[in-house]
């Protein structure tokens, strides 16, 4: 049977088992005990600061706040189904400990507020914990590309090869990737770490409360202040989970290459056996499933942000019930971003490139056709005109059953007299990338350069 509930004083019946179970959200927001409990203590001791309370009450009910705490942690107190939320069943429970005194607690807050600051203080370490992760995939990319310097492999678009790349140069096209998902949790952070306490139910209280003092004590760095707007954004949650959407919108390019290069038709990249699973009915199997899976709960975290989208469309202010729905996207995004990023800096640093096969592959192919027509270029020919001579000259080869790098000069001058023998040193596909002259380029200096930059970089973030 259900506790009286902590509201039922206008109330004459209980309310319904099935409505308690329908309505509860315990199950999920149990996970906020810390952040309850460090608002709840913040709070209270402002309330002795400013006399609302005195100072020998304000003790005792921080003393049972933390009592608690060390209850929920070790399973003397059970957080169950029969407690609505997390904020009564703690309420409830401090009550019981220490009787009406316990009822002081809530003096100039409502819930509304509260599970606003809950929810801010849990995604603050949410974010710290994404920033640590985030720079160590980067770590782990950096060092393979430092480790593989010098390694060529095919270029794609349309995954179709297109022109030789340094493998290192690949990689850190992913580092500056997580770069910007890195600065994007810093931008949420920054209009995240304001204090939503006190704006109370939707009004604010006329209890003289001093909201900076609690935003102080919690580190905050101000408090939100509208107090209708305090506890009916979530916007704060949205754009968290819009920055782990896009983390795991990059995540799941960087599986889908894991599981693409672990391929025989590839085989760019080994796997180790402790991040890959073998087949019940197929012994000869080594499936990437870590970078599958990584690639399929991408799904969750794009479903947590429709989720939460949808049910904060057309809400009208402030605070709707709607709005506990917000926990299980939150817990979902969070959590699943969290454990890709984990485990694909693990699978990464359990991987070995294979630079043979990529360059082997570079060697069968076409991918210096670009050099060979830059060359006409240089030699005066306009770039159409060169692409169209080049085309017919991979054409040949294609005909003929050979490769760019079968070709000899007496050939190439059979499709522009402009080919001297020079040319031949253009079809290698060390020389087309040592060629590049950009910046940004994949030339050995452009990648040293931005190895030295990350480099910089990361050695000097903190977490
Ligand atoms: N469990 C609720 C939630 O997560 C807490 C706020 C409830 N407020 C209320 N007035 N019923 O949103």
């Amino acid at each position: 049977m259900a506790h009286k509930a902590l509201w039922s004083g206008r109330f004459t019946e209980p309310l319904a088992d099935i409505a308690l179970k329908f309505s509860s959200s315990i199950d999920l927001d149990k996970q906020l005990f810390r952040e309850d409990i460090a608002g709840s203590i913040a709070h209270v001791e402002m309330l002795s600061a400013t006399h609302i309370l005195t100072a020998a009450e304000s003790r005792r009910i921080r003393t049972a706040l933390k009592q608690i705490q060390k209850e929920i942690e070790t399973g003397k107190f059970r957080l169950t189904a029969e407690h609505e939320d997390i904020h009564l069943a703690i309420e409830q429970r401090l009550i019981q400990k220490i009787g009406p005194l316990g009822g002081k607690l809530h003096t100039g807050r409502s819930r509304n507020d509260q599970v606003a600051l809950d929810e801010r203080l849990y995604l603050r370490s949410a974010i710290k914990e994404l920033n640590k992760l985030i720079i160590q995939l980067q770590r782990v990319l950096l060092y393979k590309s430092e480790k593989y310097f010098g390694a060529l492999m095919p270029g794609y678009t349309h995954l179709q090869r297109a022109q030789p790349v340094m493998l290192s140069h690949h990689l850190l096209a992913y580092v500056s990737m997580l770069e910007r998902d890195y600065g994007r949790l810093q931008d949420c952070m920054g209009r995240l770490n304001k204090l939503p306490l006190g704006a109370a139910a939707l009004a604010g209280t006329s209890f003289p409360i001093d909201r900076a003092k609690v935003a102080k004590k919690l580190h905050f760095d101000g408090i939100v202040e509208n107090s209708l707007d305090a506890v009916s954004d979530r916007d704060y949650l949205l754009e968290l989970i819009s920055s782990c959407s896009i983390i795991m919108m990059h995540l799941s390019r960087m599986a889908e290459e894991l599981v693409l290069w672990s391929t025989k038709e590839f085989g760019f990249i080994h796997i180790s056996d402790a991040y890959t699973t073998g087949s019940s009915i197929m012994p000869q199997k080594k499936n990437p499933d870590m970078a599958e899976l990584v690639r399929g709960k991408t799904g969750r975290v794009y479903g947590s942000l429709v989720n939460l989208l949808t049910v904060m469309k057309a809400l009208p202010l402030a605070y709707n019930r709607d709005m506990q729905e917000d926990k299980l996207p939150m817990f979902e995004a969070v959590g699943t971003t969290q454990q890709c990023l984990m485990i694909i800096a693990q699978m990464l640093v359990h991987s070995t490139f294979d630079r043979h096969r990529m360059e082997e592959e570079l060697r069968n192919d076409f991918l210096t056709a670009t050099e060979i027509a830059d060359y006409l270029v240089r030699k005066g020919l306009p770039f159409r005109d060169a692409h169209e001579v080049t085309g017919k000259v991979v054409s040949h080869c294609i005909n003929h059953r050979m490769y760019l790098g079968n070709l000899d000069i007496e050939t190439l001058r059979l499709f522009s007299k402009l080919f001297a023998p020079d040319v031949l040193d253009y079809i290698y596909p060390q020389k087309s990338v040592e060629q590049k002259k950009s910046a940004g380029s994949t030339s050995p200096h452009e990648v040293k350069r931005q190895i030295v930059h990350w480099g910089r970089v990361l050695r000097g973030r903190k977490w």
